[in-house]
């Protein structure tokens, strides 16, 4: 974090990943509070990078860059950084430039905004720390850019942390809060930190129905009180699993969760159907594949058609020959990503001198 010309008063940068849950977060209550708790994880390759310049003291103004060209993402920005004023007084007092782009196609499936605002909210919480003279090593930091990063994407919350992150109220650990992700990794068996993450493109068009489209419809869903005691039994089952290393327990939760997520879009009113005949080829190719090889291979899904398909490290050389012989005529022009579980955000320039 500096002020590298005389024109900048301030000025930080991030790389921060995206992230996939395990434990799906559906449906809001209050101002971009979660339902039910959630678990994620982050990649490793696909990262949004963001720079923020805090320009001269006068009204706010955004001018934000999406790969170099002013984008209409802005307006988005602008409402964000309004409503983290409240917390933030001095964010009215200066111009703000930032520059943004990800590592990844947007047409790739990933959620752009978990990077995006986790990218930001780090710079932004940065700045905070310098500008009430704090540490930027401190370890508020993180909890701090994770309650920020909430506030413009729920599940951006879980971004700004290496490996796994859970967010929301648990019986898990007190520290688990609805206000933002605490970092899970004590006792975690090591064969989860060899996640493999081959994202299947099945379809690169853009969303029939946005995540905070999706979030409404829980609010007066059929099934809301008992996909809510769903979500919090998963979660407790999830962990257990992870911390013995129970890999049929684990694909067992992770899987009810991608499907139940697209239950409640498929019985919510209006209803979606975002599985493609393709998805569903891919996910009883995948479970065959598991019963007849024997390997632990699973698949989550985001809000859309392409499904996440989990492996580990130690079976990589097979999941690939698989993937190459039987997944990928599945997939749109033959695309798939090949992403793995991530060592979180990485500030990109040196603290102030
Ligand atoms: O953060 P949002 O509002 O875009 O919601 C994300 C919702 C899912 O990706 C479907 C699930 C999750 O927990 O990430």
């Amino acid at each position: 974090m500096t002020g590298t010309t005389k024109h900048v008063h301030w000025a930080s940068k991030w790389r921060c990943p995206s992230n996939i849950a395990l434990v799906k977060y559906w449906g809001k209550r209050d101002f971009q509070k979660p339902m039910n708790p959630s678990l994620s994880f982050v990649l490793q390759n696909a990262f949004t990078e963001t720079s923020v310049e805090l320009l001269k003291e006068g009204e706010q103004k955004v001018e934000f860059y999406f790969e170099g060209a002013p984008s209409a993402f802005g307006d988005r920005i602008e409402k964000f950084l309004h409503t983290i004023s409240k917390q933030m007084p001095w964010i009215h007092k200066y111009n703000f430039r930032i520059h943004s782009h990800n590592s990844f196609p947007h047409s790739a499936g990933i959620a752009s905004s978990a990077s995006s605002f986790g990218a930001l909210a780090l710079c932004i919480t940065e700045i905070d720390f310098a500008i009430s003279g704090r540490e930027p090593d401190h370890p508020d930091l993180w909890l701090k850019a994770s309650e920020i990063a909430r506030l413009g994407s729920g599940s951006a919350c879980r971004s700004v942390y290496p490996g796994f992150a859970i967010w929301g109220q648990t019986q898990l650990f007190e520290s688990c809060s609805d206000e933002h992700a605490i970092m899970i990794y004590e006792g975690i068996h090591p064969a989860f930190y060899g996640l493999r993450d081959a994202i299947l493109m099945v379809d690169s068009g853009t969303k029939q129905v946005s995540s905070s489209v999706g979030h409404e419809l829980m609010n007066d869903h059929v099934f809301q009180r008992a996909r809510i005691g769903q979500a919090h039994q998963n979660i407790n089952e999830l962990y257990l699993a992870m911390l013995t290393g129970n890999l049929e327990s684990f694909i067992e939760v992770v899987e009810n969760e991608a499907l139940s997520l697209h239950a409640m879009m498929m019985t919510s009113n209006p209803s979606f159907i975002l599985l493609k005949p393709n998805s569903l080829e891919l996910i009883s190719r995948i479970r065959r594949f598991r019963e007849r090889a024997k390997i632990p291979v699973l698949f989550t899904i985001d809000a859309g058609p392409n499904i996440h398909l989990l492996y580990f490290k130690k079976n990589e050389l097979d999941v690939k020959a698989f993937i190459e012989r039987d997944l990928l005529e599945f997939c749109e022009d033959g695309n798939w990503i090949d992403d793995r579980i991530g060592k979180g955000p990485v500030r990109v320039v040196a603290s102030p001198k």
